[in-house]
């Protein structure tokens, strides 16, 4: 039976704070200025949306290099480049890291914009095309130099929820608080039929357009954590948060709470 779905690009289930309650004004703790909050994990484990609320609550930006693998890919298809040319992939990756900016936008669709040479490209980054060929991208090592040193020096200024594979094991190694999210595989199936739902690239939700999202899904993972250069895995001080069965503002309220923690141990 077909089911219409009504499930949008944030978690299906209810908040259990409606309006946002989760948000600086409301903290009963001044978050550092100069924290980093790493949050890695698989694809569709709703770090995105997660990150967002976080960095809204902090009061921090959020930076989401996924994008940034997914722009050198989108600049890639769009030169007619062949993602297989790795020197070409590496000289790609170096003259967009140069010429692009990362621009908070918290209230907007992603939570962030991103322009390369004043182009705004945020639109473009999950085009499916972009999506097919950003593991093979984001596994050349060239590119991950490059735009792992991009992200480094982002983290350096601090005040930042960085959100990717890599963050609490490379990138910002030091985070202050560094999560590892991730949810079922048939929760991060849905998930991700109700992203593309919400981008008008999706029908009707059955089992079997469900089945094929979360097969997809499980290949992006091992393509992700099989790859030779910082393969996704999880920082051994980094603290697992299974989403599975919980609502958005229950993840948010967890990694919050990490914040608070760790602030208290910091003071002893
Ligand atoms: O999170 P995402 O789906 O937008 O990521 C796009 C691709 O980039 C995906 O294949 C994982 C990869 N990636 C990575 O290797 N390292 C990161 N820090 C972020 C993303």
């Amino acid at each position: 039976m077909q089911r219409k779905s009504c499930i949008s690009g944030e978690y299906a289930r209810p908040a259990l704070h409606i309006g946002g309650v989760i948000d600086s004004k409301v903290l009963d703790f001044e978050p550092p200025p100069h924290w980093r909050v790493a949050l890695d994990g698989p694809a569709a484990g709703g770090k995105t949306t997660v990150a967002r609320r976080v960095a809204q609550a902090l009061g921090y930006a959020l930076i989401d290099t996924g994008a940034m693998y997914r722009a050198v890919a989108l600049g890639a298809l769009e030169r007619g480049l062949s993602t297989g040319d790795r020197a070409a992939m590496e000289r790609l990756a170096e003259a967009e890291a140069s010429r692009s900016e990362f621009l908070p936008d918290l209230e907007g669709s992603q939570g962030f914009r991103l322009l390369v040479g004043g182009v705004d490209v945020t639109g473009r980054l999950h085009e499916p095309r972009v999506s097919q060929v950003v593991p093979a991208v984001a596994a050349i090592p060239g590119v991950r130099r490059v735009l792992a040193a991009q992200q480094a020096a982002i983290g350096r200024r601090g005040g930042v929820v960085m959100t990717g594979r890599d963050i609490g094991t490379v990138v910002i190694p030091d985070a202050e608080v560094k999560v590892f999210l991730t949810a079922s595989p048939e929760e991060r199936a849905r998930r991700r039929y109700g992203d593309m739902h919400a981008r008008g690239e999706a029908g009707d939700e059955t089992p079997e357009v469900l089945q094929q999202i979360e097969q997809t899904l499980r290949e992006r993972d091992l393509q992700d954590s099989s790859r030779d250069d910082s393969p996704l895995l999880q920082a051994p001080d980094a603290v697992l948060l299974d989403s599975t069965g919980l609502s958005l503002d229950e993840v948010v309220a967890r990694i919050i709470d990490l914040v608070r923690t760790r602030m208290r141990t910091e003071v002893r």
